[in-house]
């Protein structure tokens, strides 16, 4: 076995987005690409020699062949221990978990979250540091550096590792420890949550079902509902992972899990519903004929955090990305307890938590979590939900119409073009921020401008700043038009224009979304000039 030294040449695409390096398949597979990637990681993370990493993915197609290389690149490259899930699987969250448990250096992490996958689909991979959160903006610019300016990378000269068996071999010095990539993550949701309530709620009539999507969750989902909790069988659906996650789009939401949305709207619908991404950290919750925002639930899950053993004793605050509807501020504010409003992306959070400034964050693209790990958590939130509906003894619904009642609803809802040409996205954008002095003051209908921004954040923790992280279009009753480009597409450009509006009153509630915001999405489409200037006549989903 010998250490090689490759002579490569730079690509020059390799920014790692929102969450990682994202790219399809066919990009990853380039001769070098991965490898380049992987050695521009190692060159600038500044781990000790005999360091420790932990290794997994969500078991998409290449997933395989990229633990392969990154287990022969490590060794190469002075790692001492390689911590890798069973089959090269983990989910996100339970290699957050990992790394956090076993204190390791970090971890990398193989996924493209909710992207399609398969040979023709997405691939992706992204460094955690040793909180078990995403790396920073500090440390994914120094990597995408070191891509810019590779010329060779180190690779042990060797066969395959045998990943399917748990224990431990060597590779080179190195040694390669393969885990079971549940249980780690099992323990910690028994820890967290009150399984005894949850176990006697389903075994009662209570009913579920489970979404795992053919994706990472599958597994997950099978031991902790399943086994330990005592759910039946048909609780669980699409729980066995595939490469292709059976040539669906992974991602929990109304449009791309329409398999369990059909079940959840159906006359004998189960009572409650659930589904997770294919790296299993994004969630979806359902009531009977009922769906909850991602942002809802985030304000609902802190406002009865007091139900769930590990968050008894009080949150410390909470937070939420900017684009996420302001619901979960009004249960801050009930509380008492600081709500920090940070750009879009998990990795903001990571400083927050480690500070003890929050223990609860969310998103409105289908993520919540805690401080339990450092990662958005899918069925950490399923358990929330089950804890809180064991707790109360009440339907989702009417959990969601209570909070309503009390709080007032920030009604909610997000408009995607995808795969719209680069230059007509962008101009949009530019469209916007040439409007900002002629919006300001302006009126439209009952709606008058009181702010427009380019919205950007300072870390309250390290004091590091991030520009130009969404247009916000702010009026003066506090509804919202957000307008920003996505960061973790692979095709063209994804623009995304986010509705909120609050109305308290109650006799209002019971309206759909998009009757109670139908005049604010034509101010948003008047104010973005979106139809002229992408030709697009409707939003590719909804949300
Ligand atoms: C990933 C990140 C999330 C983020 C989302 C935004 O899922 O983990 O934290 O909210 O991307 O995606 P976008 O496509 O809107 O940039
Ligand atoms: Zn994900």
């Amino acid at each position: 076995m010998s250490i090689r030294t490759i002579s490569t040449q730079p690509f020059l695409d390799q920014k790692p987005g929102t969450s990682g390096l994202r790219k399809k398949v066919s990009a990853f597979q380039k001769p070098h690409y991965l490898e380049n990637f992987v050695q521009a990681i190692f060159n600038s993370i500044n781990a000790p020699k005999g360091a420790m990493l932990v290794l997994g993915g969500d078991g998409r197609y290449y997933n395989r062949p990229a633990i392969q290389v990154i287990l022969k690149m490590a060794s190469a490259n002075g790692f001492g221990k390689i911590l890798v899930g069973q089959g090269g699987i983990l989910s996100t969250p339970a290699a957050s978990c990992v790394i956090r448990k076993y204190k390791t250096f970090g971890g990398i992490i193989l996924s493209a979250s909710h992207n399609p996958g398969g040979p023709d689909g997405d691939f992706g991979i992204k460094f955690n540091s040793s909180n078990g959160g995403p790396a920073t903006e500090t440390v994914t610019e120094a990597i995408f550096s070191a891509s810019k300016i590779i010329g060779q990378y180190q690779l042990l000269d060797t066969p395959d590792v045998e990943l399917d068996t748990i224990g431990t071999s060597k590779l080179g010095d190195m040694i390669v420890e393969v885990i079971d990539p549940v249980s780690d993550y099992a323990e910690l949701m028994e820890s967290l949550f009150d399984f005894a309530a949850i176990r006697n709620l389903l075994a009662g009539d209570f009913r579920i079902k489970f979404d795992a999507m053919h994706a990472v969750t599958g597994p997950y989902a099978a031991e902790i509902l399943q086994y330990r909790l005592g759910a039946p069988a048909e609780s669980l659906m699409n729980a066995v992972p595939l490469e292709d996650f059976g040539g669906g789009h992974p991602d929990p939401n109304l449009t791309y899990a329409p398999e369990l949305v059909k079940t959840m709207y159906a006359d004998n619908a189960p009572d409650f519903g659930a589904a997770s991404d294919g790296d299993g950290d994004r969630n979806m919750i359902l009531g009977k004929q009922f769906f909850v925002t991602p942002s809802d639930s985030l304000a609902i899950l802190a406002a009865n955090a007091s139900l769930v053993p590990a968050y008894k004793g009080g949150l410390a605050g909470v937070a939420r990305s900017m684009p996420t509807s302001a619901a979960v501020d009004r249960v801050a504010r009930a509380m008492n307890i600081p709500c920090f409003e940070t750009p879009t992306g998990w990795k903001f959070f990571g400083n927050l938590m480690d500070a003890g400034k929050v223990t609860l964050c969310g998103e409105e693209s289908f993520g919540t979590g805690s401080n339990h790990v450092r990662e958005k958590d899918g069925l950490w939130a399923v358990l929330f939900w089950l804890n809180i509906i064991a707790a109360r003894d009440q339907s989702v619904e009417a959990i969601v119409r209570e909070h309503w009642a009390h709080f007032g609803r920030n009604v909610y809802s997000r408009y995607d073009y995808e795969g719209l040409p680069v230059e007509d996205a962008q101009g949009v954008m530019r469209h916007l921020q040439a409007s900002f002095q002629s919006l300001a003051g302006a009126n439209f209908g009952k709606y008058t401008v009181k702010l427009c921004d380019d919205f950007s954040y300072t870390d309250p923790v390290d004091g590091s700043v991030s520009n130009g992280q969404g247009i916000r279009i702010i009026f003066t009753d506090d509804s919202r038009i957000i307008v920003r480009l996505s960061g973790t597409g692979t095709e063209g450009a994804t623009l995304r224009i986010y509705l909120e509006a609050y109305d308290p009153e109650v006799a209002n509630h019971h309206l759909d979304a998009q009757q109670a915001l139908a005049e604010l999405i034509q101010v948003a489409l008047k104010i973005t000039e979106l139809k002229q200037r992408t030709g697009r006549e409707e939003p590719t989903v909804i949300t």
